[in-house]
């Protein structure tokens, strides 16, 4: 079997993927529909054809509308269902799985409903294809700490159901420090947490979210390579770094797939695991992901089978099932 051919048919975990980025539009425009939203774009077509981003911050403009047609709990369990089904495909056995609340609270729909329908999804999924799940809350970082305080009282009656805290959304301007308070407390409840850092923002955003936040994981990490000695300290202590290829490429890190940093990160002996990020908006899942960088960079069967097990040593699950898998 070619490398590429084991790559794919490899278990493997997704460690970095929103839930409201996998809104393919065809869903959308179902939901759209079975909740009485007028959609401001004509048909799947035009809607598609938007997909054409500059920057993160583009992006995020129509990920947050988009996400307008998620309202009931059936809405969210058919979200994370066809994720999972989807994933399944690429053969991903497990899957870590970002959620926004904020992007839906301020539009009434509540966090319970939120939660419960994403819950329902997986459950779905478990016990028809054995698929294992966690679920990470993600704070927005252009709302401010106020906001996200008032998001974690939410999800406080909740806490059990959720596994950890991320922080993702517009980060030049957002620096990590703007929510150590929070990230303290969501660390004094026992949760581990990550945050997406060095995705538009620099190298020291990075440094701040190891220092301030005490992150176990770097949410994208690509521009980590700028800094000889933070590489060195990723590497030496073994900060997984979740990256998003296909993602990087769309909004514009890497002019193209052949300049992406993973080479050099590779080089710099950094914990790399490759994930889909936002897959309905980026040109696809993880085996997207996985052909588009292996058309570029050929690596060879041992770095992806590093990557593959770097995907379960730095998933949040205990390490009785970690053993099951690696
Ligand atoms: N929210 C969804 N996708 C994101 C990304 N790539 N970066 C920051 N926030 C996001
Ligand atoms: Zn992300």
């Amino acid at each position: 079997m070619d490398v590429l051919k084991r790559a794919l048919s490899c278990p493997k975990a997704e460690l970095h993927v929103h839930i409201e980025g996998t809104l393919e539009p065809e869903l959308a425009f179902a939901l759209a529909q079975r909740n009485n939203i007028a959609f401001p774009h004509a048909s799947v077509e035009a809607l598609r054809a938007a997909y054409d981003f500059s920057d993160l911050q583009s992006f995020l403009d129509l990920y947050y509308a988009c996400a307008d047609v998620l309202r009931t709990e059936q809405d969210f369990s058919d979200l994370m269902l066809a994720y999972l089904r989807r994933a399944r495909e690429d053969n991903v056995v497990h899957a870590e799985i970002f959620f926004d609340p904020q992007t839906h609270t301020p539009r009434g729909v509540s966090f319970e409903t939120v939660l419960k329908g994403l819950e329902a999804g997986a459950a779905i999924a478990a016990a028809e294809w054995g698929m294992s799940t966690r679920l990470i809350l993600c704070f927005l970082r252009h709302l401010s700490e106020e906001d996200a305080f008032a998001t974690l009282e939410l999800a406080l009656p909740f806490i059990d159901r959720i596994h950890g805290f991320g922080l993702d959304s517009s980060e030049v301007g957002h620096p990590p420090s703007k929510f150590e308070r929070v990230f303290a407390k969501c660390r004094a409840l026992g949760k581990p947490v990550v945050a997406h850092a060095g995705e538009e923002g620099p190298p020291a955003y990075i440094v701040e979210a190891l220092d301030l936040l005490k992150v176990s994981r770097i949410d994208h990490g690509v521009r980590a390579v700028e800094d000889a000695a933070l590489t060195h300290r990723l590497a030496h202590d073994r900060i997984a770094l979740t990256v998003c290829p296909l993602s990087n490429v769309r909004l514009c890190v890497f002019e193209k797939m052949e300049l992406h940093s993973l080479p050099s990160m590779l080089a710099g002996g950094l914990c790399i695991t490759i994930n889909s990020d936002d897959p309905a908006y980026f040109g696809g899942y993880l085996g997207a992901n996985i052909r588009a960088v292996q058309a570029a960079f050929a690596f060879d069967a041992t770095t992806w089978r590093e990557f593959f097990r770097n995907s379960f040593d730095a998933s949040f699950v205990d390490e009785a099932q970690k053993e099951k898998w690696l």
